[in-house]
């Protein structure tokens, strides 16, 4: 593998769950913004809403962005052109993630590389309506992730991903065979438990419907939390369909007859 600078800043980065207090100056939050603005974009269909030295914010960080999927800003510039949205919200929400993601992550590295660290926050869709009431969200506007940057009061490893027999797929998927699955399960299992991330956590997923816990933090590991998370949680759509209808918006219908 080749180094340099942005290689090495990306393969040293790590979710940040302690901060020390000091919260980043203006010109670093602008510099911040400025970088996450200047990411790739569709449509620019987001928008990035920050809280600073908030102490209720998660890990008590000194900055809380919320990364919004935005269609409220646009289309008033495209109203003012005398074009009404013709694209389903579905496409447009599609979009509008790709948008909001990448300037999301674009801060994740500029923040690292002012000597920041950051953790992302995934409940946020679930949070959407005290999200829009905080701050006051006009239609159209939905909240996808949150995002806590401050300077580090930990140092832990990278974590571990996937062999890359188990990610980069050249020409065509393959077939996943046992060995790749046990592979995969193994290298992640192996790497979490020897960084005792869990323990440190202090935190298993629950399981539900009265089934007994029979693991402890020596054998509990990611692809059993993978399993607890998305084997238990969240079945029904319901919530972040209403949630999303809420802000203005409605996958389920076309805008054909418009
Ligand atoms: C979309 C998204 C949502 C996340 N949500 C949470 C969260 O709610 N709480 C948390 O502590 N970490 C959260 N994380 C951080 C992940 O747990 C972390 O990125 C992952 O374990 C890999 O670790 P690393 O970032 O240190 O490489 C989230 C990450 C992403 C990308």
């Amino acid at each position: 593998m080749r180094h340099n600078q942005v290689i090495d800043t990306l393969m040293n980065r790590k979710s940040i769950r302690k901060y020390k207090p000091q919260i980043p100056t203006d010109e670093e939050i602008e510099t911040l913004a400025r970088a996450a603005q200047q990411a790739p974009f569709a449509a620019q269909m987001c928008s990035l809403l920050l809280k600073k030295g908030a102490p209720d914010t998660p890990y008590e960080a000194p900055l809380l962005f919320t990364v919004c999927f935005d269609m409220h800003k646009l289309e008033k510039i495209m109203q003012k052109r005398g074009w009404p949205t013709k694209s389903c919200d579905l496409c447009l929400l599609l979009f509008g993630l790709q948008d909001a993601v990448l300037m999301a992550e674009n801060l994740v590295i500029a923040a690292e590389s002012l000597g920041m660290g950051s953790c992302f926050i995934g409940a946020a869709p679930y949070l959407a309506k005290s999200i829009s009431k905080e701050y006051k969200l006009p239609e159209r506007v939905f909240p996808i992730v949150q995002l806590t940057v401050g300077y580090p009061d930990e140092n832990p490893p990278p974590r571990p991903r996937y062999p890359m027999d188990y990610f980069l797929f050249e020409d065509r998927y393959p077939e996943l065979t046992e060995e790749m699955i046990n592979r995969a399960t193994e290298v992640m299992d192996r790497g979490y438990l020897a960084q005792d991330y869990y323990r440190e956590g202090d935190y298993m997923v629950p399981l539900e419907n009265g089934r007994k816990e029979t693991y402890s933090f020596n054998n509990y590991s990611w692809t059993e939390h993978m399993g607890r998370k998305w084997g238990q949680w969240t079945p029904s759509p319901d919530i972040l369909m209403e949630a999303l209808q809420a802000c203005g918006f409605d996958l389920n219908s076309g805008k054909e007859k418009q």
